[in-house]
């Protein structure tokens, strides 16, 4: 019968869909790792997996991450940071090495599969004063080079992520069609296109709708989204219905000037965060994400350019040691938290599956442990300074204007301030003081909308890199263990209490002669190590306790700044 001929063509055809998908029209995703505490990059990678992500992207090269990616088939695009583009540009052996280490070693059977080398990201941005534009091409084609030569069956394409500011429309025409590179920019941005073109390579660009909202009072928000409620531009033929679409027609409009009106595009990142400004909330971003993905993986494509749109979305996890250069909500990009929760649904097939997204599973965390301000303490007098300190060494991205915990009082802000501080910290007992206005508690203080994050553990393997805050920290520990395991009942309560000064109190069952030598000796080694520990903290306050921060990434990184392009704004 026909039915039952139909019947065993479904899966068939379902294949074919789930072939489709993988064949470059699905969404992708930026995982980025600028985080004081990153999660197990295997049990992410799980995370990937269980969520069907079948793309991602890397700004760096991350040992651990390839690790955890190899014998996977999810596609990945590995990127070189500017700050190694210098060298890339001068040095061909420096980018035939980098090649062979971090790309085509990975191309055997079982291994990561590695499709695109980012060269560069955002290199031409306006705020780099210039800094990068010599270096992008040389090195991009030293990377080439080095990849045709590579000798491997791995086919790889290079390409350079750009910010949308490399392109615009005249303040007088701000339309799509008006579009053309930069002038400053324009011959090198050319010869860029014409060489990945050569290649048979992308263009890749960033675009944010969120940003041209976020800089512009006057901005329509419902042009921002994509549910066509906002009033339309119109540019001779064309409607459009959404800035997304008007940035990247101006890209297509600036390509087919010169001469490239079939050139790949990527849209290496676009996305929406979720706190740290009054737009940025998970309904905003839900409601952007879940858009963008339908309109990318729907074949309608733009006005001057049908077909799906390649995206990477940004990003995954949130990252708390970004830059706040841009603004707080920097800090809240993450489709999940910083500790692997998804903080709204999202179907990333575009298929409308009333399927939930998977967070990352056997997530560590520390004690189930605050720091706050005392609700004793009377002296007030120094909490400004202190509020201030602890949110410039931590995260205070929430308390912003418009941000989740905006509508704290003020003690209730010191007390956000000292228990991010705290955690960052990995609750070591002499971060939660601040001149005795800290005390600990069991009492989870988060409220309605406002979170005060648990941290989760820092990872053991940070140990074998040499990483001294860990290392004194593990020393400390076990010596404290120590001293509770002796069952003498002593507390260390914090640094610094009284002239920086270790205070320890006794329990009232334990007198003072019954401690042994070799606890004294423990002890002034605890003094030590907390003297040492503390001197290192201030030089290097917020360091990571992973590879990233030993390989120079992990600190407060240097300017990333997602700067709009002038078209990004409808003439109303
Ligand atoms: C691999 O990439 C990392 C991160 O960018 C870099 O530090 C390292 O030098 C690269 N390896 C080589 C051999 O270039
Ligand atoms: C760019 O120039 C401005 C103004 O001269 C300066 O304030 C800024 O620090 C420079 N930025 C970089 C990345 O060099
Ligand atoms: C709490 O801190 C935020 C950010 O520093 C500030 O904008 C706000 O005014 C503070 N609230 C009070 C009541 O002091």
């Amino acid at each position: 019968m026909l039915n039952g001929q139909f019947h065993h063509l479904l899966p068939l055809f379902f294949l074919a869909l789930v072939t489709l998908l993988h064949n470059g029209n699905s969404i992708g995703v930026n995982w980025g790792t600028m985080t004081s505490h990153q999660l197990p990059p295997d049990k992410v990678v799980k995370m990937l997996r269980d969520n069907g992500v079948p793309k991602l992207k890397l700004f760096e090269y991350n040992e651990r991450i390839m690790a955890a990616l190899t014998g996977t088939d999810i596609e990945v695009m590995v990127g070189i940071p500017n700050s190694m583009l210098r060298q890339m540009s001068e040095d061909p052996g420096a980018a035939a090495s980098w090649v062979y280490n971090n790309v085509s070693g990975y191309c055997y059977d079982g291994g990561v599969n590695i499709k695109y080398v980012a060269v560069g990201n955002e290199p031409f941005l306006q705020t780099y004063n210039g800094t990068y534009l010599q270096y992008t091409l040389p090195a991009l084609q030293n990377i080439q080079k080095a990849l045709d030569e590579s000798g491997v069956k791995c086919q790889y394409k290079t390409t350079v992520p750009f910010n949308a500011d490399i392109y615009n429309s005249p303040e007088s025409n701000p339309v799509p069609s008006a579009g053309d590179f930069r002038p400053e920019v324009k011959d090198l941005a050319i010869e860029i296109v014409q060489f990945l073109y050569l290649h048979d390579a992308p263009f890749t660009v960033n675009i944010y709708p969120y940003l041209s909202l976020y800089g512009n009072d006057y901005f329509p928000v419902e042009f921002a989204f994509f549910d066509g409620l906002s009033k339309p531009l119109r540019d001779g033929n064309h409607v459009y219905k959404n800035a997304f679409d008007a940035n990247l027609d101006t890209l297509v409009y600036a390509l087919n000037k010169a001469g490239f009106p079939d050139m790949e595009i990527i849209v290496g990142e676009v996305g929406w965060p979720t706190d740290g400004d009054k737009n940025a909330n998970a309904k905003n971003a839900k409601r952007f994400n879940q858009g963008l993905i339908k309109h990318a993986l729907s074949g309608d494509g733009t006005p001057a350019r049908k077909g799906n749109i390649e995206v990477y979305l940004f990003s995954l996890i949130d990252e708390n040691a970004k830059s706040i250069e841009p603004g707080g909500f920097e800090r809240h990009w993450g489709i999940f938290e910083f500790d692997g929760k998804p903080k709204y649904q999202l179907d990333l097939t575009g298929l409308e599956l009333e399927k939930g997204l998977a967070p990352v599973e056997d997530v560590k965390y520390q004690l189930t442990r605050w720091c706050i301000l005392d609700p004793k303490a009377t002296d007030l007098d120094e909490l400004p300074e202190s509020v201030s300190y602890a949110c410039s060494l931590s995260d205070c991205t929430a308390l912003g204007y418009g941000s989740s915990c905006n509508h704290l009082s003020a003690k209730g802000n010191a007390s956000y301030a000292f228990n991010m501080y705290y955690q960052v910290n990995n609750q070591h007992i002499w971060d939660c003081d601040f001149s005795g206005l800290a005390i600990l508690t069991d009492d989870n203080p988060s409220e309605a909308g406002c979170q005060f994050p648990v941290m989760i553990a820092f990872s053991r393997s940070s140990l074998l890199l040499h990483n001294y805050d860990s290392l004194l920290d593990v020393l400390l520990r076990v010596i404290g263990g120590f001293i509770v395991q002796r069952g003498l009942g002593w507390e260390t309560t914090g640094f610094g209490r009284e002239q920086g000064a270790l205070m320890v109190e006794a329990r009232s069952d334990m007198a003072l002669e019954e401690l042994g030598d070799f606890v004294i000796a423990y002890m002034m080694a605890m003094v030590l190590c907390s003297f040492l520990l503390h001197g290192l903290l201030l030089q290097n306050r917020y360091i990571g306790n992973e590879p990233e921060a030993l390989l120079g990434q992990g600190n407060f990184p240097a300017l990333e700044i997602h700067q709009r392009s002038n078209t990004d704004v409808p003439s109303s």
